[in-house]
């Protein structure tokens, strides 16, 4: 028996590094998995690979920083699969480390836009869903080490993130009482698409990995377990939380 039977995922982008390896995962679980990126092929990639190994899956193009996009992704999963119950929120960008003063306009509208309104707006449809349908639900948002402190990331970034982090908590409360738990993954450094071309400069790959107890940086699918856990009844009684995956890292 899987942990998400007959359970409805909606992954934003599942195309690559840890909503891939969710995707994967939910799918291994029992669950039917909507596969949302703003790149299609990497997507479909997804979807195969789950279909490969016995699971259900479709593949939804969408960019999560347009509400329009957002709101059919989640009508598209509902009338492919009858429902929705877990919406994770996913998709981000990193802004390279870029510091306050260095920061343009266009940086800071593309960081905040899709890894802060990107989840709002996730966050927004899902729950509308959510008490459409009358059952609760549960949210997964990725936040990062980033989201907790400072100097993992620059500082479009890391404001993007403390906002996951704000946003988490306060739609946990509000929702609570509709049976809602709302969740975060703070991860920390993980090998997954956003990171292969920083971790191959070694001299931050040592800087990133010389903050971490372990000594080591994560795998995406490190991360996934945690949105499994976060996803299934194994949290029941877990809402308005920060799972911290990062080896140590923000422990110090
Ligand atoms: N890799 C790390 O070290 C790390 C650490 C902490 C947090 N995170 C966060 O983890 C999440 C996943 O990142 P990852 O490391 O797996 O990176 P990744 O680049 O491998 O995957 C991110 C996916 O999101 C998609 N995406 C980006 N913008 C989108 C948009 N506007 N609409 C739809 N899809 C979009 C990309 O196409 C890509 O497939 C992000 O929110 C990131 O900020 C990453």
């Amino acid at each position: 028996m899987g942990k998400l039977d007959g359970k409805v995922a909606l992954i934003t982008g599942a195309g690559s590094g840890m909503g891939r390896a969710a995707a994967k995962l939910f799918a291994e679980e029992g669950a039917k998995v909507a596969v949302v990126d703003y790149v299609e092929e990497t997507a479909k990639e997804t979807a195969e690979m789950i279909k490969k190994g016995g699971g259900e899956a479709i593949t939804i193009k969408a960019d999560v920083s347009r509400w329009d996009d957002v709101d059919r992704a989640v009508s598209e999963t509902v009338k492919a699969f009858g429902k929705l119950d877990i919406m994770v929120n996913n998709a981000g960008v990193f802004d390279n480390m870029v510091p306050c003063a260095e920061v343009d306009d266009n940086l800071w509208d593309r960081i905040i836009n899709i890894n802060l309104k990107g989840c709002f707006y996730g966050c927004k449809r899902s729950i509308q869903e959510f008490l459409k349908q009358g059952k609760g639900g549960v949210i997964v948002n990725t936040a990062s080490v980033a989201g907790i402190g400072a100097m993992a990331g620059g500082t479009a970034y890391t404001v993007s993130k403390h906002g996951v982090v704000g946003l988490t908590r306060q739609v946990a409360c509000e929702y609570a009482k509709s049976g809602i738990r709302v969740n975060a993954v703070c991860p920390g450094g993980i090998t997954t698409g956003m990171t292969q071309d920083l971790f191959k400069d070694s001299q931050f790959a040592q800087l990133i990995i010389g903050m971490v107890p372990m000594g080591e940086v994560g795998k995406p699918e490190d991360i996934a377990k945690g949105m499994l856990y976060l996803a299934s009844e194994d949290s029941r009684y877990v809402t308005g939380t920060l799972l911290t995956i990062d080896g140590g890292w923000r422990a110090k």
